[in-house]
């Protein structure tokens, strides 16, 4: 009847992981669900979370058969620790925040003061080196010094039109939504064979250890049917991301993805026809050799061709003629939409009839 679907404005994303803080205090906060991050935000270039999962197959091959796909580990993911707060802040028997390893103790030494000031590099210090995380890469730069360049991608399951990880099940555990398109895992069938997980080019479906059945974004869907957005978009401070039908002709998604044609599947050549939708990021050009600002792109177009495929061009090409316009003083529709004055502009969920 419909399909669902997010758009994330990249140029608005500031990195500060509250959509992954909603979705994790929401709907994952069960035992075996603890390194679970059905929202995460990671800098790119960088490995992402899971570590590699762009590397890492699954989706469909150009034959339409099921491309062969590889099972993250849960070491992908990071450590699977907690953060001594109780002790540094409440207790006062450490002094550094440190990551600790979840099946060992918190260290119990006394120390002087708790309201310790911590800088950066303290603050990170990890009892053992993880080797990777959620954001393992958290604003590390690319390139050099000055025209260097990162930016930040929230991702969650892209509800695809044609989802791989359904296809993959042996017990048909995984169904989409009529009324809505949105992909779920029902538990009571799922037996645990995780063949979805490396078929799930994305990397988006998380084995839950404690209950030995595979979870995944559920796109909020008791939300949904109240009308209310999902939580990670909802909780966005940036107002970056919208959510609405592909269908509804008035919707911003519609006006953004087809019209204006500046929201972007990500690596749309894995074949699963996400419904998720990014604008893509548009830095400072590079500075030239006198220290003023040139005309280079400081991202290099091939990367973003990588991630967004070759439609990115034109998207880029059109936000900048609308800036310009918009610095021109005269009106942009675009500028207008991507811009949200009003939070409610950002989410258009018609009633969908669920019962
Ligand atoms: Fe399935 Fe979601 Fe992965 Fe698409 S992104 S293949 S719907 S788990
Ligand atoms: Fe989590 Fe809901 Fe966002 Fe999915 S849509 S990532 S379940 S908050
Ligand atoms: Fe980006 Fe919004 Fe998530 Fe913050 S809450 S990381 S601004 S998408
Ligand atoms: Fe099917 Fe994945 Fe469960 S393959 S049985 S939904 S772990």
């Amino acid at each position: 009847m419909g399909q669902v679907a997010m758009l994330i404005d990249l140029n608005k994303c500031i990195g500060c992981q509250t959509c992954t803080s909603a979705c994790k205090s929401m709907w994952t906060d069960e035992p075996g669900q603890e390194y679970m991050l059905w929202n995460n935000v990671e800098t790119k270039p960088g490995r992402g979370y899971p570590n590699g999962w762009e590397q890492s197959g699954g989706g469909w091959t150009p034959d339409g058969e099921l491309a062969p796909g590889v099972l993250m580990d849960k070491a992908a993911h990071g450590m699977d620790g907690t953060v001594n707060f109780e002790q540094v802040y409440f207790e006062g028997t450490e002094s550094k925040l440190q990551l600790v390893p979840r099946d060992q103790p918190a260290r119990v030494e006394k120390k002087s003061s708790p309201f310790v000031i911590l800088n950066n590099s303290e603050a990170n210090v990890a009892q053992e080196d993880p080797g990777c995380g959620s954001n393992f890469d958290e604003d590390s730069s690319s390139g050099e010094y000055p025209n260097n360049y990162h930016f930040y991608l929230p991702r969650l399951c892209n509800h695809c039109t044609k989802p791989s990880c359904l296809e993959a099940c042996p017990t048909r555990a995984i169904y989409k939504r009529e009324e809505d398109g949105v992909v779920l895992i029902d538990q009571d069938k799922c037996k645990g064979f995780r063949e979805c997980n490396s078929a799930c080019p994305y990397d988006k479906i998380y084995f839950n250890y404690v209950t030995g059945k595979s979870q995944k974004c559920i796109f909020c869907f008791p939300r949904l049917e109240e009308g209310v957005a999902p939580a990670c978009a909802r909780q966005c401070p940036g107002r970056l991301r919208f959510v609405g039908f592909l269908e509804d002709l008035d919707g911003p998604i519609h006006k953004l993805v087809n019209e204006w044609k500046v929201g972007l599947p990500l690596h749309a050549e894995w074949g699963t026809e996400p419904n998720v939708f990014y604008v893509p990021p548009i830095l400072p050009p590079q500075f030239d050799e006198n220290g003023d600002l040139g005309n280079e792109a400081r991202v290099p177009i091939e990367y973003l061709r990588e991630l967004f495929g070759p439609g990115v061009d034109q998207a880029l090409a059109t936000l900048e003629t609308e800036m310009e316009r918009t610095e021109r003083g005269e009106p942009s529709e675009l500028m207008d939409l991507l811009i949200a004055k009003d939070w409610k502009s950002l989410f258009k969920i018609p009633e969908v009839k669920y019962f």
